[in-house]
């Protein structure tokens, strides 16, 4: 199974992205890429507390990284949520985070805008790069920071203000007066978020009496408006009905080229329609990430394996 000293900072470990195919019935995709009797080996040794190195794709390690995160670890209080977490996150793609419930995906996306500043008691170890600049470490401006930075949470959170208000706040707050430049920023955010046909003729109306699903959309045309260097969602349609959940995963589509997006899901089959990437957590550690087609199809863990396919968890 791979180990590393826990210490070090290369934690990255890159293998070949391309394996051979498999036909057939599911192969024993052994955790230990060795006996089947291995399986779920990685778990345990988790468990155990041993020392562990991620699996890295090849091609997510070399990938031109919008946010490139190193060695990241997380405290709250005694209890550690993040065990050095390294993964570069790549330039107009959809990446996505999965794991089960309590791994630490919300923490390590809180921990991109730090949010977890908020939180008493949190101590972090390593640090994250935005486009080469530390956000950790001495004279960040945090809210500067977070300008550049969007997030849309699980349960869409509109401001109690008109839907053109909410769209252009983060504007406002930054002292722009130009109605015209307003108006603008207004309809494309709109437009890229998939919302303008359905709101063009009520942009004064509170944003509250929107629906569930128009409501994400809104707050993610709030974010899409600020042009932020990367778009962080946690579980995006998790309060949404199937039709609404299709649009956001069509909207996430789209988005693709022009936007950095690292997006939390529990859905597989939104991580595998959406995403080009996929980063899977157990624990606090990151354990694989690679292109999303290698990690659904041919991963090299079976913990992976096991996981994406539902027979875990
Ligand atoms: N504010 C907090 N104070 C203390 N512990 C916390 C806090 N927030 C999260 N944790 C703990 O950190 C760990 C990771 O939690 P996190 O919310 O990041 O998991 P998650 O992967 O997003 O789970 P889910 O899929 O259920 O949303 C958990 O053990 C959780 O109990
Ligand atoms: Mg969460």
């Amino acid at each position: 199974m791979p180990v590393a000293n826990p210490d070090s900072p290369m934690q990255v470990t890159p293998t070949a992205s391309s394996q051979p195919e498999r036909s057939g019935a599911p192969a024993l995709h052994t955790g230990a890429r060795g006996r089947p009797a291995d399986r779920g080996a990685v778990f345990e040794a988790i468990k155990r507390g041993e020392p562990f190195a991620t699996v890295t794709h090849a091609a997510a390690a070399t990938e031109e990284a919008v946010l490139d995160i190193r060695g990241f670890d997380l405290w709250y209080g005694a209890s550690r949520a993040l065990w050095n977490v390294g993964m570069r996150v790549p330039r107009g793609k959809v990446t996505a985070l999965i794991g089960p419930s309590g791994c630490g995906k919300s923490t390590l996306l809180r921990s991109v805008n730090r949010l977890n500043d908020l939180v008493d008691g949190v101590r972090v170890g390593g640090d994250m790069l935005l486009n080469g600049d530390p956000i950790y470490g001495s004279g960040v401006d945090v809210i500067e920071l977070r300008k550049r930075i969007g997030m849309v949470f699980q349960k869409p959170n509109p401001f109690p203000m008109s839907i053109f208000e909410n769209v252009v706040y983060s504007l406002r707050i930054d002292g722009e007066r130009d109605r015209r430049v307003l108006e603008e920023v207004c309809e494309r955010s709109l437009v890229g978020a998939g919302l303008w046909e359905e709101v063009k003729d009520r942009l004064q109306e509170s944003a509250l009496r929107l629906s569930g699903g128009q409501q994400q959309r809104l707050c993610i045309a709030r974010a899409i408006a600020a042009e932020p260097d990367v778009l962080l969602l946690d579980e995006p349609c998790s309060a949404l009905d199937p039709i609404a959940t299709g649009r956001i995963e069509d909207l996430i589509d789209e988005l693709k080229g022009s936007y950095s997006v690292l997006m939390v899901t529990h859905n597989m089959q939104q991580a595998s329609r959406t995403s080009d990437f996929t980063a899977f957590m157990y624990l606090g550690r990151l354990v694989e990430y690679g292109p999303t087609q290698d990690i659904f199809l041919n991963p090299q863990l079976a913990e992976t394996e096991d996981y994406v396919s539902g027979r875990f968890g």
